[in-house]
């Protein structure tokens, strides 16, 4: 069961993100659900987590992956039902596991009640006011509202047709045009968003991760921003992009946070915001959200200075507010760490690779992640793991184009494959051909699972002491049990140029990057090392992290 009165939880929490359509197929349709997840997470107990965040499982048409929501408060039919969701909470805290969801309030899905009332209704109608409707410009306003840019290519704006069947207004949406942006100025969206809160609270949630949470508000008048915004956003030419990071975003912030501080337990917001520190900072002021990603980490090449420089600005910057750091490698937007650092040089995050692409060196890849994984959970403050890293899963690199799901490959006239290599069916045992994630063929799931998969799977790698799996486990076992948690982060000197050390009490970290080998003192005894050669050869090589300790 979990600790109600334990309030500082996620300062330091260890929390695993279910992508639920790629996790486990209870029902044989192909395509992830609830009682599937229901049935896995002792996988994610004795993994050693603390808390899963579910990405969304709301009534949807999955135009973007369940990140365009029909209805906030009920559970899509082909995840389950609202009693599959309380058997879900039910069994986690049984666990011992929290259970953070995704709250999506930038934008809805345009299936939404309220977005088809918008469209039913006049120019200037309350029910329009709750999204951004606006005449477009030209002699017949013919012409988008401004030049806005959709995160998914193309303009932001898509042109309604009125009910009486004429070229009507325009609305906005940063992402999809079936993902109408809210208008958080309009009091129904904030009253109706606090009713969502309360019905998952009520229901037992632990907390939120909260989708594109910067974007709420948009500057006065939407002015001019022709650029398309990708990765973590910066000031162009000395203005700051006007539809993210505006001042307004913090007020709702703290209505949230008072709402979660009125219930039992310490409840939690996640913001996901692609912001520098100094501005994320902002967001986990003390009575604003408690984590927020930390996305400029994520971004990070394998570069020992460029890492440990933003692990400096990092920690400063969210110590000035008393706010933990919340580490992230992989999630369901990016390609997964075990191929990006299979890579030499800048990899486009979100993009996709396809099989006429420059593949990643898997072997490579993987010994990196392993290095980066044991480095990130060294770390003061949480960690979010996302689901398949703990196998050290590759990035599918050779899904079929006819496959894919990501609107941006649509949209982007086919030029932007997206993030469905990172999205893959979970290989969990050789029981099926899917790899015990679904009872119908590899061939059939929601995207297709690839045979080389198989030699990925839990249960397999559950077997091996070396195994990613293994070596998971067993860091995650030692982050707790170490005296890690209570010590800050003190820098050790480097051993040589291209590599990272630092200690928290008594346990050592040494990262080695792109240095010599480093060979370890003589009295040391190792905790972990993501190469388990280090036992043998006592030396450090390069793509190495080690944690050990001299007493
Ligand atoms: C967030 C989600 C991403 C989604 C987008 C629009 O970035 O993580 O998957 O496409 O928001 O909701
Ligand atoms: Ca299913």
């Amino acid at each position: 069961m979990i600790d109600l009165t334990d309030d500082t939880w996620w300062r330091t929490a260890v929390i695993y993100q279910i992508y639920p359509r790629s996790f486990a197929d209870s029902n044989g349709d192909g395509i992830g659900d609830l009682p599937g997840i229901t049935r896995r997470l002792d996988h994610v107990a004795s993994l050693g987590a603390d808390a899963i965040w579910l990405s969304p499982f709301y009534p949807s048409p999955q135009r973007d992956g369940g990140y365009d929501v029909a209805d906030y408060r009920n559970v899509d039919p082909q995840f389950g039902t609202l009693e599959d969701f309380d058997a879900l909470v039910a069994r986690a805290h049984e666990l011992a596991l929290r259970v953070v969801v995704d709250l999506v309030p930038n934008h809805a899905s345009a299936d939404h009640v309220a977005f088809q009332a918008a469209l039913a209704a006049e120019p200037g109608s309350a029910e329009r006011g709750l999204f951004h409707f606006c005449d477009g410009l030209g002699e017949f306003g013919e012409l988008p509202p401004n030049d806005w840019q959709s995160m998914f290519e193309g303009s932001a704006w898509t042109r309604v047709t009125e009910i009486d069947g004429t070229p009507g207004q325009w609305y906005l949406h940063l992402f999809d045009e079936t993902q109408p942006d809210w208008n958080w100025d309009a009091p129904g969206v904030r009253v109706d968003f606090e009713t969502t809160l309360r019905f998952w609270l009520d229901r037992g949630v632990d907390g939120f991760r909260v989708d594109v949470c910067d974007a709420l508000i948009k500057a006065p008048g939407l002015p001019s921003w022709p650029y398309p915004t990708h990765g973590v956003v910066q000031p162009i030419e000395g203005r700051t992009p006007p539809m993210w990071d505006q001042e307004g975003i913090h007020e709702i912030f703290r209505d949230w946070r008072a709402i979660l501080d009125s219930y039992e337990g310490s409840r939690i917001l996640c913001a996901e915001a692609w912001l520098p520190p100094e501005r994320t900072a902002r967001i986990v002021r003390p009575d604003e959200m408690h984590q927020a990603f930390n996305f400029a980490y994520l971004e990070q090449l394998w570069d020992a200075d460029a890492i440990a420089e933003t692990i400096v600005s990092s920690l400063a910057a969210n110590d000035a507010v008393g706010a933990p750091t919340t580490w992230v490698l992989s999630n369901h937007d990016v390609m997964r760490h075990a191929s990006r650092f299979g890579y030499d040089g800048p990899v486009a995050l979100e993009h996709g690779v396809g099989v006429d692409d420059p593949q990643p060196d898997r072997p490579l890849g993987l010994r990196r992640a392993r290095a980066a994984t044991l480095l990130m959970l060294a770390l003061p403050g949480s960690a979010y793991l996302y689901q398949g890293e703990e196998l050290g899963l590759p990035e599918v690199t050779d899904l079929p184009d006819e496959a894919r799901q990501d609107p941006v490959w649509a949209r982007s006239h086919q030029q932007i494959r997206g993030r469905d290599g990172c999205r893959v069916p979970f290989p969990w045992d050789d029981s099926t051909s899917s790899n015990g994630f679904s009872s119908v063929a590899a061939t059939d799931t929601w995207l297709p699972t690839p045979s080389y998969y198989a030699e990925f799977s839990a249960a397999a790698q559950g077997l091996q002491l070396e195994s990613t799996l293994s070596l998971y486990r067993s860091t995650l076992a030692v982050r707790r049990s170490a005296d890690l948690q209570g010590s800050a982060l003190e820098w050790d000197s480097m051993p040589n140029s291209g590599t990272i050390a630092f200690s928290r009490g008594d346990t050592h970290v040494v990262t080695n990057v792109a240095g010599e080998p480093v060979p370890l003192p003589s009295d040391a005894t190792i905790l972990v090392a993501s190469d388990p050669e280090v036992r043998a050869t006592r030396l450090i090589a390069r793509d190495t992290t080690v944690w050990f300790t001299t007493i």
